[in-house]
């Protein structure tokens, strides 16, 4: 039990977060698996995994949590930052707490759980740090400008600590899945009224793009992928800085670093008649 390495995932009660914690506490580790209602979780009687409740908007709250895990193992080894939802909204419509709320979770939520662990990792001189990403940090898409800035940021977050955590046995790393059949739809989408309205002067984007991102969605790529990948990275010290993951991340992302700008957005708009 005590040489056992310490994981904990943020949102972990359904998609890609309750597979990872399930598949890593079947590999052995000693899984804290973070949900807002850990009673979503009570299906689950799994040696080695945890559920227990953080409310990613309070620093006290997170605080807590990890006061639970050191008194029980002095350690954290892993942090995976999985929590997230995604805001479908124009900017014009979109409320100053929509705003808000998306970055709170999306990027406040992986800071203040960073902010919290850092300091435990550094002092045991060694960690993993891996952030739940998406490629729309790295593409951009209509009606989706909440979600991608969150996610752009989660990349800039990742780029900037790998820097400064380096001295201290550190790692940090993203993942950017592409569409994966999780709850994320049914679930962890929100949208802006004003936008879906019938009188939406976007409403030409609205019916060419969400029916089609949602289909996407829910016939994605199945969550073990993005499991075993992070158990790669736990594995690998070599491993690179951040990896796609799923079909359409590793078609559209290298498409990405090809074309320009201008071009990859004619592809876009071709590829959604948008
Ligand atoms: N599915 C995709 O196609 C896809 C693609 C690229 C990236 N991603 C990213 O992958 C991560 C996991 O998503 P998923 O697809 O596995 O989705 P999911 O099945 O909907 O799970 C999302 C998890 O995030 C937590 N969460 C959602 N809103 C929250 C909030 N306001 N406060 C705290 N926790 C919240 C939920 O925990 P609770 O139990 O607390 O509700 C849930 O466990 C997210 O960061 C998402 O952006 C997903």
């Amino acid at each position: 039990m005590k040489n056992k390495r310490i994981v904990l995932i943020t949102g972990a009660s359904s998609g890609m977060g309750k597979q990872t914690a399930q598949y890593l506490a079947s590999c052995g580790f000693i899984v804290y698996a973070t949900t807002r209602t850990p009673n979503k979780l009570d299906d689950i009687k799994q040696d080695n995994l945890i559920p227990i409740k953080i409310d990613l908007t309070t620093q006290e709250s997170i605080n807590n949590t990890i006061q639970t895990i050191i008194k029980n193992h002095k350690k954290i080894d892993i942090l995976i930052n999985n929590a997230g939802y995604g805001l479908v909204s124009t900017v014009e419509d979109v409320t100053e707490e929509q705003m808000y709320d998306q970055f709170n979770i999306n990027v406040f939520g992986v800071l203040r759980v960073s902010k919290a662990v850092i300091p435990i990792m550094r002092k045991q001189k060694s960690g993993l740090i891996i952030n739940i990403s998406s490629f729309l940090g790295k593409i951009g898409l209509p009606l989706l400008t909440l979600y991608n800035s969150s996610k752009y940021a989660l990349e800039g977050i990742t780029d900037s600590l790998r820097y400064e955590l380096k001295d201290f046995n550190i790692r940090v790393h993203s993942i950017m899945p592409g569409f994966f059949d999780t709850k994320f739809v049914r679930d962890n989408l929100q949208i802006n009224q004003n936008t879906f309205s019938q009188n939406s002067p976007y409403k030409h984007i609205v019916s060419s793009l969400v029916p089609t991102i949602v289909e996407q969605i829910n016939n994605g790529n199945n969550s073990i992928e993005v499991a075993k990948l992070i158990l790669d990275i736990i594995e690998d010290k070599n491993f690179k800085a951040r990896v796609t993951a799923g079909d359409k991340a590793k078609k559209f992302i290298p498409i990405k670093k090809e074309l320009s700008d201008e071009d990859f957005e004619r592809r876009v708009r071709e590829y959604y008649t948008i």
